[in-house]
């Protein structure tokens, strides 16, 4: 598959599913590309610390002009199992080029007003790339650093029913998208993957793992632009 992790909102967890998401395919047996769209490069700079600690990598790339990301995914994409594409959070032609090049768009998003009124944004950029596309990109939100109690996810989640263009990504019944869990984003900050860092959190792991699973079922429901 190709996957983007994208929205139009900084800080919303792009960087840090995307790297659990590549680091979880590949540690589970697939070929795996980290493409890095955004200036920043926080998911590349978590590739290269696991070359630093001399632990099995990825093949990663950076390219963070749209026309040129666009190109190279649609040429090399091909070659893996899954790329994986990470873009910044602002309305950039990464981003809009990886709509177009994109299976999935994985759309995180946090039980926070700000973020909920940003989805606005991402709905127009989503119709505007599934006007130029034969397919309209499957676009999945999930709600990510959920709160373990109160009313928030749950509004959270209600604000998206406002988006015909995007699907409320539900992990399991009961369990309100990717919590806040500090072994998660330590392990991104660290190049490792959930499963990798210690001490274990097996609640992390297994909502990562669950991430995985179901994007993986919901690939097999699509006619697939790469491998
Ligand atoms: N599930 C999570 N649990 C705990 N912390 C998280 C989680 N997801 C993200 N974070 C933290 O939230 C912050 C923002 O995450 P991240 O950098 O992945 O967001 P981003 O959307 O890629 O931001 P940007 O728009 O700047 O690229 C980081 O400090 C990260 O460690
Ligand atoms: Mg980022």
């Amino acid at each position: 598959m190709i996957l983007t992790c994208g929205n139009t909102k900084g800080g919303v967890g792009k960087s840090t599913l995307a790297v659990q998401l590549a680091l979880g395919l590949s540690l589970a047996g697939d070929s795996v590309w980290f493409v890095d769209g955004d200036k920043q490069g926080n998911g590349i700079g978590a590739m290269t610390l696991r070359t630093d600690r001399e632990l099995p990598t990825l093949p990663a790339s950076s390219y963070t002009d749209g026309k040129t990301l666009r190109a190279q995914v649609m040429l090399q994409a091909k070659q893996f199992d899954h790329t994986v594409i990470d873009v910044g959070g602002r309305d950039t032609g990464a981003l809009r080029a990886a709509l177009l090049c994109s299976d999935i768009v994985l759309i995180p998003f946090q039980p926070r007003a700000f973020d909920t009124w940003a989805l606005a944004d991402v709905a127009a950029v989503i119709d505007e790339a599934n006007a130029t596309r034969d397919t309209p990109v499957l676009a999945l939100a999930i709600l990510n650093c959920s709160d373990p109690a109160g009313s928030d996810n749950a509004d959270a989640i209600e604000a998206t029913q406002e988006f015909p263009q995007m699907e409320l990504l539900n992990l399991a019944p009961g369990r309100a998208g990717i919590g806040r869990r500090k072994a998660i984003s330590h392990a991104s900050a660290t190049g490792l993957h959930v499963s990798e860092y210690k001490p274990r959190d097996e609640q992390a792991i297994a909502e990562i793992t669950t991430l995985i699973a179901v994007l993986k079922d919901r690939q097999n429901g699509i006619v697939s632009t790469s491998k």
